[in-house]
């Protein structure tokens, strides 16, 4: 071989060799109607759909707790919308969550986290939460950081991490960049209200839905102020759009001492901010999906979508009705049996049969939980 020949061959089996040390990435397809943007995606973390692959193994690996006891699929499963039927959650040493487990729908678009923190800008920090908290735990991985990382060193694992990362190491950084890959791959705007909405199709709801939706974008129910925009949350936000709103609102759930307070075991957003201003505020979540992931608020205390709507039309629950922190938008309204039954089918057309069984969201093949 001629010298010139040589530099071509290290030059070629350079560049080979910077080619197979760099993670593979696919660029994840968002699937979404024309009419919806992709999720903003922070630039640390583009989302590829390696990622999203180990993220989803991740998301059913019961290795991600202390005792082998939980995965993130514990507390949010698919055929509930990613939430749990249960009031509030349990961690995987038996400790109690106060709160009820959030649905996993559009968190991608999510402008605010949680059911009341305004903190957080993206999902790779709350994922830290469910990981490290130590009170109450859920996962319970602090302190055992180095024996849970060694349940990623398998083959499979390796290759995974190799093909997501480009390095068979596994870390808290990668573990929580693929799990918040994963989340956001979670995108649901197939329900009958999308076709109808969006997809021009003037069947795709029954009369009655036709009405409730009516009920709930009017004045007289004010659904729409709070639980706005395509994500049916006010606090949303995409790609192409950079006003944010962070809103919070107290609806007249609790007054444990007739000057507003909420009961001290979760008082919002108030434990964040110290601001006495934020009692009793929490986050409107999407309500997509809505009628998979009952029961419903923060504490998991109202059952049925029927009570929800009839809480609102009593503009608050017990002594919560007089709440001094109320928002001026929960404030009753008069409404018949008809009436609320159209309201509550229309709640039940934001739900996206396809997501909810897509095998695509569910564990991988090989995997058991
Ligand atoms: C013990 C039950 C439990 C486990 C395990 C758990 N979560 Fe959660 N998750 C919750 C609860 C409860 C909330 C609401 C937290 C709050 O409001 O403070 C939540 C909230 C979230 C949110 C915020 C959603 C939103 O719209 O703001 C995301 C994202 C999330 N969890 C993802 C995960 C992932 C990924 C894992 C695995 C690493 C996980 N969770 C493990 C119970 C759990
Ligand atoms: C003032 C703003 C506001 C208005 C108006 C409002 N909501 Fe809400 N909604 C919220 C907030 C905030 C929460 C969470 C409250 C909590 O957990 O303490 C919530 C929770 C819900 C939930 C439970 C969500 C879940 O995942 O558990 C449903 C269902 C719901 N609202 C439906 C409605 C309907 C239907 C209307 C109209 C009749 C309505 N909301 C009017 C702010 C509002």
């Amino acid at each position: 071989m001629d010298k010139l020949g040589l530099r071509y061959a290290l030059l070629f089996f350079g560049s080979w060799l910077v080619a197979a040390c760099q993670p593979q990435s696919t660029p994840y397809v968002f699937a979404l109607p024309d009419t919806i943007p992709p999720p903003a995606v922070p630039a640390e973390n583009p989302i590829t759909l390696e990622k999203v692959t180990l993220g989803r193994m991740l998301f059913y690996d019961t290795g991600l707790s202390v005792n082998r006891s939980q995965s993130c699929a514990t507390c949010h499963q698919q055929q509930f919308a990613f939430a749990e039927p249960t009031q509030h959650a349990t961690g995987a040493t038996g400790e109690v969550v106060p709160r009820n487990s959030m649905a996993l729908v559009n968190v991608g678009y999510n402008s605010a986290f949680t059911w009341a923190h305004n903190g957080f800008t993206h999902i790779e920090e709350q994922l830290l939460i469910p990981l490290f908290n130590e009170s109450p735990v859920e996962l319970g991985v602090t302190g055992n950081e180095k024996e849970i990382l060694k349940r990623f060193t398998s083959a499979e694992y390796q290759a995974l991490f190799k093909s997501a990362f480009a390095t068979e190491q596994p870390s808290f950084d990668l573990i929580v960049k693929a799990l918040a890959s994963f989340v956001r791959s979670l995108t649901s705007f197939n329900s009958p209200f999308d076709q109808y909405a969006y997809e021009g199709d003037d069947t795709a709801l029954t009369k009655r839905q036709i009405e409730g939706m009516n009920l709930f974008f009017s004045e007289r129910t004010e659904c729409f102020h709070c639980h706005g925009g395509v994500n049916f949350s006010q606090s949303s936000t995409h790609a192409a759009q950079s006003l944010v709103l962070q809103p919070f609102h107290n609806t007249g759930l609790y007054n444990e001492d007739g000057k507003g307070a909420y009961p001290e075991r979760d008082q919002g957003l108030l434990r964040i901010t110290f601001n006495q201003k934020d009692m009793g505020k929490f986050r409107a979540p999407t309500l997509r999906n809505i009628a998979a992931s009952a029961p419903y608020m923060h504490d998991g205390s109202i059952a049925t979508l029927e009570e929800v709507i009839e809480f609102y039309a009593q503009g608050g629950r017990g002594k919560g009705k007089s709440n001094p922190y109320k928002s001026p938008f929960v404030k009753g309204f008069n409404i018949n049996e008809d009436e609320k039954a159209a309201l509550k089918a229309f709640l039940e057309s934001l739900t996206d049969h396809a997501f909810l069984t897509n095998p695509k969201h569910g564990p991988l093949l090989n995997q058991t939980m």
